[in-house]
């Protein structure tokens, strides 16, 4: 981009308007805060007769630059297709239709099908769209008003707006455009309010007038990163559109979609409305996060957050571009400044929050399968993972625990000593979560089941036109919705889950079917018809109409209508479960989410729904990992061996030693499918289960501190190498391999039939952990042999590795020092375990770790100081400890080994505290020192060898 450009290079027809000089002496001291007015130059020739829209429009050869009397100008409908902004979103129409909307209709391509590409009718850029007004400096940026003199073809536009610009920090901005004459729906999320009145060092705001824009500008480099003067904005009651050009084609974000990590921007519509779909490419599924990420030239990133739960499109096109099209709401826009892609998902989780902290056993392994059919056939599962030495944290129950599908129930049949099956779960170390369903059975006799009778008489669930409780369908038939925007529906939910908990001790929540999913449209009644139902603007969800699957738009909750509030659905259950699981159990709370929205990870995680056993899946669960860990909820994994079908040996050994490395790590699978318990495959590959899930426990106190950064920072947990290395564009698109912090690198196996994998490694040296965690830990199963060197000398690269079967290639990066703990079969077991530490120097001798360490449960462990933190340090040949924080938990803990990578030499001694350490050994051909210790993790130490 050419940045010495005036920024309004093509002043035609008041295509790019300017801030008039008078406002800008008005806004004399707003000028010395970063209101870079746009220079100026003559206003517009004025509208030629001969101009006028569509009159030069002759078929399909295309209009060319048309030379004009006296002048340069190019003429209106000359866009060049990939800079088109569609001017019949709502429905195909003809070139008459088109003429008449005041557009340009020019075909390109062949003819629409189902394909998106350049549309054929379009915004000239004389379109009529606001005017910028009355721009006023404020104590927190500026306020304006914007008036549109000509309706547009949607009903019902809001002709007078306002807007506010909010100069909130160095790195963000914040502005809305609402109507200044009647309030509207607006998203209820608290969001910070503060405000730097200093100019930014970081970006620059410029306005301009008519048609009214506003560009945002990277101080450092001028490179303009949103510009939504290349289209009309909209504001109608229904329709809401707001476009901005895009710096590079790196988008990623707007969850939750299946495919790449990196959006494809050669026209693309991706819709958000949260959905009951089993993962399907271009489709509306679960969730809905209207938040993208630009990576840019160079590798510095921004992200813009839309913070409006309509129903919405977000299309993105070639030149590059993107456009918010939204059916309600306001527009609320943040804008974040990065300027580094870790920073921009600090400066996004700010907005909506940082993820919750789980409990330790969270993050061991969970086992699920529809058609576990009694507590007999359960506790068989949890015998028979013992028996063949897997680890098992969690055992779960789909809905074949609950008495004729009915939430807070249990089926006598079966499950009669249901709670006896918890307590013993417990005992052995173990936890227990179960599925429940927001939809309440409606159809029993009146005081035949309490939560439908309690959620009646205190008036809790969705209603109807008639204000009556909206009935549809789900698992038990009938059933009435609970509203979790009414803060009576949230006593009343803590209610049945301490009732329920009463009678059955269960851990967690698995909060399934909260799209809210609906088996019927709408409701058993249909839905009424009118403007919520049938909206002039439909965006592309699955089915063509918003009830599909769902309940009906019009439907009435205590906060708003369901139009406005769908997509809230999952996040409020999940910020009510939550809630209801703090007061039962007074404990650190386990919610697990289908349905998700912006700032879901403050109170839940999430898995990735149906996934289907398939090596499709296998892989593009990688990217879809690593976009909810961009987007706030680190606790997040895929169905491992997949939910859909029946999975292969080869698939499932593969699935499982990638889900060792999901933050969330569950095998569940569907009624219909074979069983996949690990211990249901040969030796074999039972081997390279076990191997894979020894691996993650062995890392599960690096895992925990991973979590720790992620709840009082805004880390990412599993990160894209991007958001490590963004100088480095190789990195830019990688989305099969995945980082676990900034130290482990994970090169999973994604395909059939494969001993060999390929992965990227930036610059620097990758050590093959496994290979040292055998010889650490000891406990692992033996190292397959034949392996190569175990260190990589990368000069940013793509290197080819050993992958057999029982294999996963994990790396750990020279300059970090990671905590590791004997692995047990249960995380009750692990953490009573000593501890290790691998400890990968760089070429220079240095490198640094942390632990974080907890009771792993207990509420408000940090605000009452009940922690260990310690800091690990590596340099001059030695290691040492520093205690940024210690209590009793911790100070228990052992260190037992240390073993250093990248030693080049022999030591003659080694000291562990000042006394010789006879027994390390040190090996020549992997460089590495093998210390054994009797050391306090959290007691000052110091090892050091000469
Ligand atoms: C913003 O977009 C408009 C319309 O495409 C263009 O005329 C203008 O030059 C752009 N402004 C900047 C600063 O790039
Ligand atoms: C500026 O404010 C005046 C008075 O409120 C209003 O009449 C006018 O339309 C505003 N100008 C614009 C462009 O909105
Ligand atoms: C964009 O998509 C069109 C139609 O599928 C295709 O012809 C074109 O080559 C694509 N462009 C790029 C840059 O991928
Ligand atoms: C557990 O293992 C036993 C013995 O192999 C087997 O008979 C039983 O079917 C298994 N049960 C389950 C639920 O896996
Ligand atoms: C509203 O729901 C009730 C059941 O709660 C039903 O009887 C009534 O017909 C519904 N009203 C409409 C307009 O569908």
């Amino acid at each position: 981009m050419d940045r010495k450009r005036p920024p309004c290079s093509r002043p035609l027809l008041g295509a790019c308007a300017l801030l008039s000089l008078a406002t800008a002496v008005l806004l004399g001291h707003v000028l010395l805060h970063d209101l870079a007015v746009m220079p100026q130059e003559p206003r517009g020739l004025s509208r030629d007769p001969e101009e006028k829209l569509g009159a030069h429009q002759q078929g399909a050869s295309g209009p060319g630059p048309r030379p004009r009397p006296g002048g340069a100008a190019p003429t209106q409908c000359d866009a060049p297709p990939n800079s088109r902004f569609d001017c019949a979103p709502d429905r195909a129409i003809t070139r008459e239709q088109c003429e008449a909307r005041g557009c340009c209709y020019v075909p390109v391509g062949p003819p629409r099908g189902s394909q998106m590409g350049p549309p054929w009718c379009f915004f000239p850029p004389s379109y009529p769209s606001y005017r910028l007004g009355n721009l006023t400096a404020t104590d927190t940026g500026y306020t304006a008003s914007l008036a549109r003199a000509t309706p547009t073809f949607f009903p019902r536009d809001i002709l007078s707006l306002r807007l506010d610009v909010l100069l909130e920090t160095d790195s963000r901005l914040h502005f809305t455009i609402r109507d200044p004459a009647s309030r509207r729906y607006e998203v209820p999320m608290e969001t910070p309010r503060v405000h730097s009145r200093a100019p930014s060092t970081l970006y620059t705001v410029e306005f301009s007038e008519e048609p009214f824009g506003l560009v945002v500008r990277r101080k450092l480099d001028g490179r303009v990163l949103l510009n939504t003067s290349v289209a009309p904005l909209f504001f109608a009651d229904q329709f809401l559109q707001l476009s901005t050009s895009l710096p590079s084609q790196r988008v990623t974000g707007l969850a939750e979609h299946l495919g790449p990590l990196m959006l494809n921007t050669n026209w693309t519509k991706i819709t958000l409305w949260n959905r009951d779909l089993a993962p399907t490419a271009d489709a509306n599924l679960y969730g809905s996060h209207p938040f993208y990420l630009v990576l840019e030239d160079g590798g510095l990133a921004h992200g813009v957050f839309l913070l409006n739960s309509n129903a919405m499109d977000v299309v993105l096109q070639p030149s590059p571009a993107l456009s918010w099209r939204s059916t309600g709401g306001i527009l609320d826009m943040f804008v974040f400044l990065g300027p580094e892609p870790e920073s921009v998902v600090r400066q996004y989780l700010d907005i909506v929050g940082r993820p919750f902290m789980p409990p330790y056993w969270a993050l061991g392994f969970h086992l699920c399968r529809w058609g576990y059919s009694s507590t007999a056939v359960t506790r068989q599962v949890v015998e028979n993972m013992t028996r063949a030495g897997f680890p098992l944290d969690v055992q779960w129950n789909d809905l074949d625990y609950m008495d004729a599908r009915r939430d807070f129930t249990f089926n006598p049949d079966g499950f009669g000593d249901f709670p006896a099956m918890v307590e013993e779960f417990h005992r052995g170390g173990r936890r227990y979560v179960m599925i429940v369903d927001p939809a309440i059975s409606s159809s029993g006799p009146a005081g035949s089941y309490r939560p439908y009778d309690e959620g009646l008489r205190r008036g809790v669930f969705i209603t109807n036109e008639t204000g009556q409780p909206l009935i549809g369908k789900v698992w038990p038939g009938p059933t009435a919705f609970p509203d979790f925007t009414n803060p009576e529906t949230l006593d009343w939910w803590q209610d049945m889950v301490a009732e329920f908990h009463a009678q059955v001790p269960f851990d967690g929540m698995w909060i399934d079917m909260n799209e809210p999913s609906n088996f019927v449209k709408g409701s058993v009644d249909g839905c009424p018809d009118n403007d919520l139902e049938n909206p002039p603007y439909v965006p592309g969800v699955v089915g063509g109409t918003l009830r599909a699957a769902t309940i009906c738009a019009s439907s009435r909750q205590w906060l708003s209508t369901h139009y406005n509030l769908h997509n809230l659905y999952g996040l409020t259950e999940a910020q009510a479960s939550s809630r209801a699981l703090v007061k039962a159990r007074g404990t650190r709370p386990f919610v697990i989410s289908r349905s998700t929205f912006a700032g879901h990870g403050q109170y839940a995680g999430h898995w990735t729904g149906d996934v289907e056993s398939s090596w499709e899946h296998l892989s593009l669960s990688v990217p879809e990992i690593l976009l909810f860990n961009l987007l706030g909820v680190p606790l997040v994994g895929a169905d491992i061996c997949g939910f859909r079908g029946s999975t292969s040996e080869e698939l499932c050994v593969r699935w499982t030693q990638l889900g060792a490395f999901y933050p969330f790590m569950r095998n569940h699978n569907e009624l219909q499918s074979l069983p996949q318990e690990p211990y249901r495959f040969s030796e074999p590959a039972q081997q390279a289960m076990r191997r894979a899930l020894t691996l993650r426990y062995v890392l599960l106190p690096h895992l925990y501190t991973l979590f720790h950064g992620a709840h009082t920072r805004g880390d990412t947990v599993a990160r894209p190498l991007f958001l490590e290395f963004p100088e480095d564009s190789r990195t830019w698109t990688v989305d099969r391999q995945l980082l676990w912090g900034r130290a482990l690198l994970v090169t999973p196996v994604l395909e059939p039939g494969k001993v060999e994998v390929t992965g990227y490694f930036p610059a620097g040296t990758w050590y093959d952990l496994q290979a040292v965690s055998a010889e650490v830990l000891g406990s692992l199963p033996p190292a397959p042999a034949g392996r190569p060197a175990p260190a990589i000398h990368s000069e940013g690269q793509w290197v080819t590795l050993p992958a057999p079967l029982d294999t996963i290639n994990l790396h750990l990066r020279a300059g970090h020092i990671i905590p590791l703990q004997g692995p047990g079969l249960t995380t009750t077991e692990s953490r009573k375990q000593p501890m290790a530490l691998a400890v990968a120097l760089t070429s220079g001798g240095e490198a640094q770790g942390e632990l974080f360490w907890d009771d792993g449960e207990s509420l408000g462990a940090l605000e009452r100081g009940a922690y260990t933190q310690v800091a690990f340090l590596a340099g001059n040949n030695t290691v040492m400890n520093q205690l940024v924080h210690v209590d009793s938990e911790g100070a228990g803990l052992q260190l037992r080994r240390v073993v250093v990578l990248g030693v080049a030499s022999a030591p003659q001694q080694v000291l562990s505290d000042g006394a010789q350490v006879s027994n390390f050994t040190y090996s020549p051909d992997t460089q590495t020192l093998d210390i054994p210790v009797s050391l306090m993790v959290a007691q000052q130490f110091l090892i050091s060898w000469s």
